[in-house]
């Protein structure tokens, strides 16, 4: 019985719906590597050129390079090549959203303070080397819409006081578009999956060691988890799995995504209206479009404010979100480990600042289909980014002060009904004439539910 695999099958974890966003983003991992392997023998990383003669009659006699070539092929010729195409491609989205879900999950609940710091990095790190994974792996196919996200790439670099055309010529290869692919594909297959099982695994051993935080309920203290033991974890785990799959083959079954044969090759000299970036990094393009376009020389060299004001916001919101952790336990000087997650509710400062963040980068997601949204409702462009342009500056902090003032009103809310009890519509006469309404006593796990394990205190 002391055995660790014995003492692992024994001990408890907790069971809640909110801490499978983690496992959700594995299992989608897990089938991008099965499909991606499918896809690799029949991809052809080369931009050598050559003329398509396949069965898509549209794009018969174009020239375009071998990685698009053999990604058509793929999606007509090979048996069930669209199918791993597009399985490969769902499974990628639902990653990042469950990795994001996982995070915000993590960051309004507490979920991330003592001893669960590092776990948060973690995370983290998971969702920016996906965000790189993406990218890359949607330049692949060499179609117009990567062909248009890269060439913002290379103008963003190339924006760069001092070093951006030396970084941008070491990308490429030499002039844009160059053979960006031939080191894309190393890094895409190889680099940053290896990264991501790294991360993958780190997670996994910090939740073995420390055990997901749980809510707070009856019997569920800092030092008492409920939950399942470890063997009915794994096999409820194994069922997850079998879902995700199952989900990203529907989805890959049923749903068209990303069809290259409509966008046709890559060409700079060519950029179709209403293509976008995916929307996992659509708040990088929102906040390229809402910076004012201003620019001043500095010794001989121009500097374009208008990709570094982007670029630098971006990457200090990232850095915040990196270093909440650390912030905030300065800030409250709490340095206790905590085993027991916060309702958002109860921490109304944090709350607020998550919501904060949300407008941020929320506005940016937005303006990132300002061309799309104008058209769709018969606007000016300009006059909506100038819009968004406000928003951005005006959102986070009303978002703040909104979300803090319900978190505060709900914290009243749930405090009278744990005293009170619940109302019934029954109405009772008193003796001097006047009238009450009948209250019923809440049970245990409810009261728990309202006002956690400090029901006296209303926190700022
Ligand atoms: C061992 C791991 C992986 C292998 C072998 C692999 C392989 C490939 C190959 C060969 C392609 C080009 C073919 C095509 O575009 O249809 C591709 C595209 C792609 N990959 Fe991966 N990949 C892996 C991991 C990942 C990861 C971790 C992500 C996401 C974070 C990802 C996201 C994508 C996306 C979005 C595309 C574009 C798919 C499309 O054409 O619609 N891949 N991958």
């Amino acid at each position: 019985m002391d055995r660790p695999l014995d003492k692992l099958r024994a001990r408890v974890f907790p069971d809640q719906w909110s801490l499978l966003f983690g496992q959700i983003a594995f299992y989608s991992f897990v089938v991008i590597v099965l499909s991606g392997l499918v896809l690799m023998v029949y991809y052809d990383p080369s931009v050598e050129h050559v003329v398509y003669d396949g069965p898509y009659a549209p794009l018969r006699g174009v020239h375009m390079s071998r990685a698009l070539d053999s990604t058509l092929q793929l999606s007509f010729e090979v048996r069930g090549g669209l199918l791993a195409r597009q399985v490969h491609h769902w499974a990628t989205l639902l990653m990042v959203a469950s990795i994001t879900l996982h995070l915000l999950r993590l960051f309004f609940t507490g979920g991330f303070r003592r001893p669960r710091r590092l776990a948060w990095f973690v995370v983290f790190g998971l969702l920016v080397t996906m965000l790189g994974a993406a990218l890359t792996g949607t330049s692949l196919p060499d179609d117009l819409a990567s062909g248009m996200s890269l060439a913002v790439l290379d103008g963003v670099l190339k924006a760069t006081p001092f070093v951006g055309t030396a970084v941008s010529e070491l990308l490429f290869g030499g002039q844009f578009p160059g053979d960006v692919i031939a080191w894309f594909y190393p890094l895409h297959v190889y680099v940053l999956p290896a990264v991501l099982v790294v991360l993958f695994v780190a997670g996994a051993v910090l939740a073995l060691k420390h055990r997901p935080a749980q809510y707070a309920g009856p019997g569920r203290t800092e030092n008492n988890v409920v939950g399942h033991r470890g063997s009915v974890a794994a096999v409820k785990s194994v069922g997850l799995f079998c879902f995700v799959a199952a989900v990203a083959l529907l989805l890959a079954a049923t749903a068209t995504i990303n069809p290259i044969w409509l966008y046709g090759p890559a060409d700079p000299a060519n950029a179709s209206a209403g293509v976008g970036p995916a929307w996992y990094l659509a708040f990088l393009d929102g906040s390229l479009r809402l910076a004012p376009g201003w620019e001043f020389v500095l010794w001989g060299r121009t500097v374009t404010v208008a990709v570094l004001l982007p670029v630098a916001a971006c990457t200090l919101f990232l850095a915040l979100v990196a270093v909440y952790p650390f912030i905030e336990e300065r800030f409250t000087r709490d340095h206790r480990n905590h085993h027991l997650l916060e309702r958002p509710r109860f921490n109304p400062i944090r709350t607020g600042i998550g919501v904060a963040g949300m407008t941020f980068y929320g506005v940016l997601w937005a303006a990132a289909s300002a061309d799309t949204i104008a058209i769709q409702f018969h606007l000016s462009v300009n006059a909506l980014l100038h819009a968004f342009q406000v928003l951005l500056i005006l959102g986070p902090p009303a978002g703040f002060a909104i979300a803090r003032r319900i978190c505060l009103g709900l914290q009243d809310r749930d405090l009278q009904i744990a005293t009170t009890g619940l109302e019934t519509g029954q109405m009772m006469r008193t003796p001097n004439g006047g009238y009450v309404e009948k209250h019923r006593p809440l049970d245990a796990y409810r009261r728990y539910q309202l006002v956690g394990s400090h029901p006296q205190e209303r926190k700022p």
